[in-house]
Parts: structure tokens; sequence; C-alpha cells
């Protein structure tokens, strides 16, 4: 359904309102959410909501209605709005990357808390995708020296271009790496000095159907992991056992479905200790979070 007739200039809320109802014709989840941001985004009135007053002209009505055709065809809001918020920080993104989501503010909360009695802490953010949780813990941690791991080129590069304008922006820079969580060597360097290592990595088991937006508009290997989902989770625990201090804490995102085989893993690993898991917003389990054994 069209949004404008492209004659007029039409109020933000008419427009949100007539978007609303195209997106949730189409299924999108959060359809009021994403329509108000699509206008803020057109309106250039930011991520936030634009007053419903506001104006399009006709050229901004046109815009939308293309941005609201694709969203209705399932595309990530973030992949047409090119970013994303995480921590206070926004990061850019494009197809091909994924896209932050809300859910990981909790996983940056928790890591937070763990970090908040220690002095320049080291960090290291697995599985890092566009830089997000790495750049939001530095841009939190000024006196962190922050490290961040992705295996796929395309994703590091974006990783790139958001570290280089956090920097610009006066954060601590990020140190960015290409490798693979399961490789044993990686950051040989940091074994055992590590005060935090974060994840957010690849959790859903092959074969899962999922909403559009992740089967079909996210690349796989940001999505799926193995049979059981742990493919990569089995890597990420082995490489922060390895790489945290005595009673140095992990923070690992995982499937809603994992709230005891990752918790199980962390313990059964013999590694780590204080092993909790912990829900989001809507009281699905999230993530897990772990000490390194003295
Ligand atoms: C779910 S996305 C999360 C990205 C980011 N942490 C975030 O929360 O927005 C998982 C990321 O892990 C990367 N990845 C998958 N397998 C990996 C591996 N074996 N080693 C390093 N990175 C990997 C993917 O390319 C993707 O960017």
């Amino acid at each position: 359904m069209p949004v404008s007739d492209g004659a007029a200039p039409r109020s933000a809320g008419a427009l949100a309102d007539a978007a609303a109802r195209t997106l949730a014709a189409a299924g999108v989840p959060d359809p009021r959410g994403d329509a108000a941001a699509l206008v803020a985004h057109v309106l250039g009135t930011g991520a936030g909501r634009p007053r419903s007053a506001a104006e399009a002209d006709e050229k901004q009505a046109e815009e939308l209605a293309a941005l609201v055709a694709r969203r209705a065809e399932r595309i990530p809001l973030g992949h047409l709005t090119g970013r994303a918020v995480l921590g206070g920080i926004e990061v850019a993104v494009s197809p091909g990357v994924f896209v932050p989501r809300v859910h990981s503010e909790r996983v940056l909360s928790h890591a937070l808390d763990a970090l908040s009695p220690v002095a320049r802490p080291v960090i290291v953010d697995l599985c890092t995708g566009s830089g997000a949780i790495a750049l939001a813990l530095a841009h939190a941690r000024p006196d962190a020296q922050v490290h961040a791991v992705e295996l796929d080129p395309y994703a590091l590069d974006w990783a790139r271009r958001n570290a280089a304008r956090r920097a610009e922006a006066g954060d601590t820079p990020v140190r960015l790496h290409q490798g693979d969580v399961t490789d044993p060597d990686l950051l040989a360097a940091l074994t055992g000095r590590v005060d935090l290592v974060t994840a957010n990595p690849p959790f859903v088991p092959e074969g899962t159907e999922l909403l559009p937006e992740y089967g079909e508009h996210h690349p796989r290997q940001a999505i799926f992991s193995g049979g059981d989902g742990l493919d990569v989770i089995r890597g990420v625990v082995r490489l922060a056992g390895r790489l945290l201090r005595p009673h140095g804490a992990l923070v690992i995102e995982h499937g809603h479905f994992h709230e005891e085989t990752v918790p199980a893993l962390l313990r059964g690993s013999g590694e780590f200790t204080d092993v909790a898991d912990h829900l989001d917003q809507d009281g699905r389990p999230l993530h897990a979070t772990a000490r390194r054994t003295g």
C-alpha cells in the first residue's frame, strides 16, 4: 500500500500511521516502532520518534514509500537506515553485516558491572560484527584496552569504519583482529591477561526456521552454528578459558533454547565458576555469565 499519493506534503504522524499499517500487514514484528524509525530517518530527525506535526515533502514521502516497501519485504530495519544504536553509541551497518540487537544492552550492562572494580581493564569482544559491543565498552570505559575479533573480512571492514569514527569522536581506539574464535592460537599474547571476554556469537541450530530478517537477510555465518547451535560457542568457551586471568569475567549471548546447555558447557569445562544465566527484556533466556576460576 503506498504511503503517499506523491502530491502534497504530509504530516509525519499520518505517514507513520500509514507505514505502520503496511508493515503490520507484512507481518513485521514491531510495525509502529519501525514505521516511526523510518519516518525519522527520512525526515533527518535521527533515530528518535519524529514530531507528528513535522511535514514530509514530496521527495521525502517517495523515499519513505520505497523504504516501507523494502521493510515489508522483511529487509532488516538497520540495513535500510544504515545504522544501529548500542550503549548510547551509533554504529553503521549494511546488508552483509549483523545488525546489533537491543537485547545486547543487557549483555553490555552485565559486562560493565563485572568491570566496575577493575582499573584499566583488558577486554576482548569475540565475534564482533560491526564492532558494536566492543565500541560501546570502549565508550563507557575510556581507561580500557579493547580488542575485537571477527572472522568475516566484510564485517571487519565495517567494524574498522565504526572504530575509526568512534576514535575520531574521542573514544579510546579499539584494536581489531581478523580471526576465528575456534583457532587455538588466537590472541596468544593476551593469554591469562584479560579481565573481560564478551561474545554475541552465531548460535542458531542449522535448519531452524527464522523470521526472514534473520533467515534470509543476514549472512549465514552470523546466525547459524552447527546442528545444536553451539559450534562457535564451544570455541568461545575454550578461548575465554585461556584468555581470562583468574576471576576474569565472561558474558556470552546465546539462544533462548540454550538456557541449560551453555551454563552446563561452562561448568563442564572446569575453568569457570559463578555460572549464571540471564533473561532478556521479554523474559526469555539470553546470556550466561561466569568467572574464570582462581
Ligand atoms: C550474531 S553476529 C554478532 C555481531 C556483534 N557481536 C553484534 O552483537 O552485533 C555474530 C558474528 O560472529 C562472526 N563469526 C561467526 N563465526 C565466527 C568465528 N568462528 N570466529 C569469529 N567470528 C565469527 C560473524 O561473522 C558475525 O559477524
